[in-house]
């Protein structure tokens, strides 16, 4: 492994993997090939501008095959990482069709470049959310994948695709399957980044439902290095989980961000719950353990380094927080917000 093609690059996951891998392998040379889409920001990749072994950004689609031969020939590519992927559960239930042609088929080109340019290794990142709700128990690699939302499908979809190439053409892919990430850098539509930034300006935190769903939220560096481990040690065909063991209630979580800011509980809204919300994911992370990985950051130390990020940088996250966002903060929550306020007239009436 020398040259690293970081597909998704420019954005959340992927820009401090990609700050992680410089850090840590000074052979290593790395190009990020990313099509900037609403989460993709070059402002994610800023500090690392003029860096001698981030060799290029080139602006590219995943589904564009001819487009990633091109960087795979030209930077002698011989490692793939994808994190190129429509994520936001959301998004998928107002509109799926972004996330079956990039996390579907874009896996699939993917798959097809690594085979027939006969690349070292293609590492796919998938998420805790293919296992679908997990209502007893932690997920192992070897469950049943029960995706339940678009996305979480789209999410499954891709991992057959790798398992199949594996199978029928060796192609040598891992994944790994994560929990939660926080962070920098995160798009402030997930549910931290959103309460941070909403707090910070005295605006209400939309809980859904009734907030007791629970998460297994790790820190975002946790997670590459996670990703890392499997690069190094993984076994070709194979799944690995990466997550926590510590699980957090999502009320909880927006207790303890409220308080790291100084700010009021009242500022919590309650609103009308997500479609087919999966109330607890929880991962059995043992085979990765085994490899030598473990956490660095507790729940409440990576939630704290999260909220100081997002206060000391408020030029990142001011200029996403308008424009599109705008838009799809008012189709996602306006009507949620007027159906609570309906019930409850209803109840009082
Ligand atoms: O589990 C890994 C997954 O985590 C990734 O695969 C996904 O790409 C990523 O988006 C994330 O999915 P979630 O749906 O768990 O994350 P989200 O930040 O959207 O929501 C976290 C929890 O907070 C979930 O229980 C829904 C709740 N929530 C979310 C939003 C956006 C709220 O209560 N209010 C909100 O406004």
């Amino acid at each position: 492994m020398r040259n690293l093609l970081i597909t998704g690059g420019a954005g959340f996951i992927g820009s401090n993997f990609l700050r992680y891998m410089l850090e840590q392998y000074p052979h290593y040379r790395f190009v990020v090939y990313d099509v900037l889409n609403y989460r993709g920001n070059l402002d994610n990749l800023r500090d690392l501008d003029g860096h001698p072994r981030y060799l290029a950004f080139v602006r590219g689609d995943i589904c564009d095959r001819p487009a990633v031969e091109k960087v795979v020939r030209e930077y002698d590519v011989d490692t793939i990482v994808n994190f190129a992927a429509e994520t936001h559960v959301d998004r998928s239930i107002i509109d799926a069709d972004a996330f079956i042609r990039t996390d579907v088929y874009g896996t699939y080109v993917l798959l097809e470049v690594v085979k027939d340019l006969r690349l070292e290794r293609l590492h796919h990142v998938s998420t805790d959310e293919v296992y679908g709700e997990v209502l007893d128990g932690s997920s192992v690699e070897t469950d049943k994948l029960e995706a339940r939302s678009p996305y979480a499908a789209s999410k499954a979809g891709a991992e057959l695709l790798c398992q199949a190439y594996h199978t029928t053409y060796n192609v040598p892919v891992t994944v790994t399957r994560g929990a939660n990430n926080i962070g920098p850098y995160q798009y402030p539509e997930n549910v931290v980044p959103l309460f941070i930034t909403n707090a910070i300006d005295d605006l209400p935190l939309p809980v859904y439902g009734d907030g007791r769903q629970v998460r297994p939220y790790q820190y975002v560096l946790d997670h590459c290095q996670g990703i890392d481990v499997v690069l190094h040690h993984g076994t070709p065909g194979e799944a690995y989980n990466v997550g926590p063991d510590q699980e957090t209630v999502n009320l909880d979580m927006t207790y303890l961000l409220l308080d790291l800011l100084g700010k009021p509980r009242s500022l919590i809204q309650f609103v009308t719950d997500r479609p087919g919300h999966d109330r607890r994911y929880s991962l059995n992370s043992d085979k990765l353990k085994a490899l030598g990985w473990e956490p660095a950051h507790t729940f409440e130390q990576a939630l704290e380094k999260t909220v100081r990020w997002y206060e000391a940088n408020e030029w990142w996250w001011r200029k996403i927080k308008s424009g599109e966002y705008k838009e799809w903060y008012r189709r996602n929550y306006e009507d949620r917000a007027a159906l609570v306020r309906e019930l409850r007239a209803d109840d009082a009436g």
